[in-house]
């Protein structure tokens, strides 16, 4: 090893090498030291709604199944045939009693009358003839993630059997998480996706993607001319209005964010969609009737923030989901997933619709803008001699104070980047290969 985390991360001093983003060697590293180990997104459980449906999904480079088991349990398998590799689903979704392989036809199945565990063996061809029945089927099933979690619709999963739980992973991220995936309080029918996932993929590090979304306030000049065109729903800027906008950063969990923080005593309700009056007359009731439920415990809270490593999630208009999956050092496979009220009416269904299209994923104006920075950032810092200089992170040094009502959160205000120097010193930890005793904190409660 050439180089060691500390080198390449100085947190105190607010630096980051650029290897961090282009070597081939640190982003190997990376798959093994983070995407093994973390907690990450795979998918919602609206992808897979009946027996047998799946959707293949990636963790860190590997392709896995998310699937729904003829018992209606959620499985997720690696999309691997245990003979010679061969990818079992080829297709990105679809419905499988088995997982039959398309090379010489071993078979797989998830049903728990039929198997003990999913994923087990349990058909190959020539099994008595040319394999005289001596092959052991039980030990050759398809590998399964070491633990799996449902949260609130979305599919969460680790290799890792001795992570801690999700939502310990999560702390107090949990509150954000929350607001993006209950949006309507009580609403019987949840959260559903608006069409499938947008995936495309782009010239850059899969980190720029996801610090970017880590409370990067300060990049608002890049978006100056969609702010000029007006895209909002309101019928200017890109957005509607978020008031008390701060950033938050989850110090010793590398999780953070730009949104409201929980002790605002005042609240008021900002219009969204005021250029559409049955949606924003929605959006109101909604905000009224969580108000209520609440009853002054929380506060709404709108935000758009990073949980590590890869994963983003908007609570408010857009509300999405976006993974940045990482292929190579300079490669990204992006995900971009909109999410809408079940049971809303379907005016507003298409009013979200025609907003998200229009302000992210490939063709959206803001992404747009975004991807241009993040590809030429990645492809101006592999020169020879750019690769050798650090980025830096200085914004705020020293100014963070601990945020009331969150365990492990400080803010230092509006525009900052200390959520992003405790998301690389966060990656450190994991890099130098900490065990989860000296990953996870512990909090006085
Ligand atoms: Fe799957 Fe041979 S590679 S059966």
């Amino acid at each position: 090893r050439k180089w060691s985390p500390q080198q390449l991360v100085d947190a105190e001093q607010g630096t980051v090498s650029r290897e961090v983003y282009v070597n081939q060697d640190i982003f190997q590293e990376e798959l093994e030291r983070i995407f093994s180990r973390a907690w990450l997104f795979v998918g919602h459980e609206s992808m897979v709604p009946n027996p047998d449906d799946y959707f293949v999904s990636r963790m860190g480079n590997d392709s896995v199944i998310l699937t729904r088991d003829r018992q209606g349990q959620l499985q997720v398998l690696l999309n691997s045939c245990l003979h010679r590799g061969m990818r079992l689903c080829r297709y990105d979704q679809g419905n499988n009693r088995t997982f039959t392989c398309p090379y010489h036809g071993w078979s797989y199945s998830t049903d728990g009358k039929l198997v003990e565990r999913a994923g087990e063996l349990v058909g190959v061809p020539g099994f008595k003839t040319h394999y005289y029945g001596e092959l052991d089927k039980k030990n050759w099933g398809l590998k399964s993630v070491a633990k799996l979690v449902n949260y609130k619709g979305t599919i969460w999963a680790t290799w890792d059997e001795n992570a801690p739980s999700f939502e310990e992973y999560l702390g107090d991220m949990k509150l954000y998480l929350d607001f993006a995936l209950d949006h309507r309080d009580g609403s019987p029918g949840g959260s559903e996706m608006i069409g499938g996932v947008q995936k495309w993929r782009i010239p850059c590090n899969w980190k720029t993607a996801a610090e970017n979304f880590n409370a990067d306030l300060y990049h608002d000049i890049s978006h100056r001319s969609v702010d000029v065109v007006g895209i909002g729903p309101g019928g200017k800027g890109r957005r509607d209005p978020t008031p008390h906008r701060v950033s938050i950063s989850f110090k010793d969990l590398g999780h953070g964010l730009v949104g409201r923080a929980p002790y605002y005593e005042e609240n008021p309700y900002t219009p969204i969609f005021a250029n559409y009056p049955e949606v924003e007359q929605y959006y109101r009731k909604v905000y009224e009737e969580r108000e209520k439920n609440l009853a002054g415990t929380m506060r709404v809270l709108h935000s758009v923030g990073t949980i590590f490593p890869n994963m983003a999630v908007h609570g408010r208009q857009p509300r999405t989901i976006a993974v940045f999956h990482p292929v190579s050092a300079t490669e990204t496979e992006m995900w971009r997933i909109y999410l809408v009220d079940k049971d809303a009416p379907q005016e507003v269904k298409d009013a979200a619709r025609a907003y998200y299209l229009r302000y992210s994923g490939p063709g959206g104006m803001t992404e747009s803008d975004d991807m241009e920075n993040w590809c030429y950032a990645t492809e101006s810092s592999t020169g020879t001699i750019a690769r050798t200089l650090h980025y830096n992170y200085q914004m705020g040094i020293g100014h963070a104070k601990p945020v009331p009502g969150l365990r492990g959160a400080v803010t230092t205000g509006e525009f900052t980047e200390e959520n992003n120097r405790n998301y690389y010193a966060r990656w450190a930890q994991f890099m130098e290969g900490r065990s989860w005793d000296e990953l996870m904190p512990t909090y006085d409660e």
